[in-house]
C-alpha cells in the first residue's frame, strides 16, 4: 500500500453497522474516523435541551450560532467522541429521545449547511473515514472510495435493539423497529440531501457477512483504490 491517503465515504441506512466498519478501517489505516451522525445527534440534543422550535428559522439560526462541536479522540473507546460546547455528550446522543427527533432536525437546511461545512473542513487533508447519509453524494463527492451499506431490516432492528438494551433495558423491540422505519423513511425522502447511493459507490450488503468478512472485503477495496 502506498502512502497516498484517500477519503473513504460510508453511507447507508440506520443501524447497518456503518460506524463499526468505519472505526475498524480507520484504526487499520491510521486514518481519522468521523461519525457524522453524532453531529446531527448533538445538535438535536442542544435543540431539545433549549426548546428550539423546528418550524422557526430565527430560533434555529440563533441556536446554531451558539453551538460548537468538536471531536476528541478517546483512547479507551478508540473513537473520536463528540463534544457539544466543550461537554462530552457521547453518552446522551444515543438516547431514544434524541433518536426520535434527529431525522427531523437533520432534514433542516440550515442544520445541514452548518454540519456539512465542518465535515468538509475535517476532510481537507484526506486520510479520513466518514460515515453518514450524504457523505459520498454531498460532503465528499470526490471521495476515492464510496461504500453504500445495507442490511436486511429485521437484522438491523435486532442489532439496534441489542445495542440499546445494554444501556436502556426498558426499550422494546417494537419501539426500535418503529424508530428505524421512521428514520429510514425521513432520511430517504427529505428534500435536502436525501439518503441515496452515489453512482460510483460500491454496495455492501452485510446481512449475512461476519464482521471479519466485511472488513476483509473493504480492505481489498481500499487496496485497489490506493494502489492505482
Ligand atoms: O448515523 P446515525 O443513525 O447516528 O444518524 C443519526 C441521524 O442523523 C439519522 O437519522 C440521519 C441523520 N444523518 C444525516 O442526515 N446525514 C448524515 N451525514 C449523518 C446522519
Amino acid at each position: 500500500m502506498t502512502n497516498n491517503k484517500i477519503t473513504i465515504a460510508i453511507d447507508g441506512f440506520s443501524s447497518c453497522g456503518k460506524s463499526t466498519l468505519a472505526k475498524q478501517i480507520a484504526a487499520k489505516l491510521g486514518y481519522n474516523f468521523i461519525d457524522s451522525g453524532a453531529m446531527y445527534r448533538a445538535i438535536t440534543l442542544y435543540f431539545l435541551r433549549n426548546g428550539v422550535k423546528l418550524n422557526n428559522k430565527e430560533s434555529i439560526d440563533n441556536a446554531l450560532s451558539n453551538i460548537q462541536l468538536h471531536f476528541q479522540f478517546n483512547e479507551n473507546t478508540g473513537k473520536s467522541e463528540i463534544h457539544l460546547n466543550e461537554e462530552n455528550v457521547e453518552k446522551y446522543i444515543r438516547d431514544l429521545l434524541v433518536a426520535e427527533k434527529v431525522s427531523e432536525v437533520a432534514a433542516i437546511k440550515e442544520v445541514r449547511t452548518f454540519a456539512v461545512a465542518q465535515q468538509q473542513e475535517m476532510g481537507k487533508k484526506k486520510g479520513i473515514v466518514m460515515d453518514g447519509r450524504d457523505i459520498g453524494t454531498v460532503v465528499f463527492p470526490d471521495a476515492e472510495l464510496k461504500i453504500f451499506m445495507t442490511a436486511d431490516p429485521a437484522i438491523r432492528v435486532k442489532r439496534r435493539f441489542e445495542e440499546l438494551y445494554a444501556t436502556h433495558p426498558s426499550v422494546t423491540i417494537d419501539e426500535v423497529k418503529h424508530n428505524l422505519e421512521l428514520r429510514d423513511y425521513i432520511d430517504s425522502n427529505r428534500e435536502e440531501s436525501p439518503l441515496r447511493k452515489a453512482d460510483d459507490a460500491l454496495t455492501l450488503d452485510n446481512s449475512s457477512l461476519t464482521r471479519e468478512e466485511q472488513f476483509d472485503m473493504v480492505l481489498k477495496w481500499v487496496n485497489e483504490k490506493t494502489n492505482l
